[in-house]
């Protein structure tokens, strides 16, 4: 399952709404604020910024949060397209391993957007993830 094609403009749509969500970060501590995007294939969009804790192994990445806010509203059975992070130092930054498995959960096929040294990138997500883990 690979390659599917995108609806034009989805990645600047994606890029405006992660843009957007990630001012409400809750970055204290690393004062790096995120923010991501997904696209369903039902053509909603949801979004997510992180959120850390003073227990700092509790910080929710922005992906994350995006990913489960879809979930709570429309149940396990979505299906990630597409998603778009940002950061607010305009430096390069790939989802994390733990997101790009959790990606990977509702998304096998899904197109990543994220910041990289020449602008943005744009990656399946089993080229983050090869052989990504799933119950058999
Ligand atoms: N972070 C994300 O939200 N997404 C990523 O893909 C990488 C890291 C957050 C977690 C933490 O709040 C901050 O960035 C610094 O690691």
């Amino acid at each position: 399952m690979r390659k599917s094609k995108l609806p034009a403009g989805v990645s600047a749509k994606l890029l405006r709404t992660a843009k957007k969500v990630m001012k409400n970060a809750h970055a204290p501590y690393s004062k790096f604020r995120v923010g991501a995007a997904i696209l369903l294939s039902n053509g909603k969009i949801f979004s997510g910024c992180n959120v850390e804790n003073a227990s700092y192994g509790m910080t929710n990445c922005a992906e994350r949060t995006a990913i489960f806010s879809a979930v709570s509203q429309l149940g396990p059975d979505i299906r990630i397209r597409a998603v778009a992070v940002v950061n607010d130092q305009g430096v390069p930054s790939s989802p994390c391993g733990a997101c790009r498995q959790v990606i990977y959960e509702f998304g096998p096929d899904a197109t990543i957007f994220f910041p990289g040294a020449n602008g943005f990138k744009q990656a399946h997500i089993t080229e983050l993830l090869p052989e990504g883990f799933r119950l058999p």
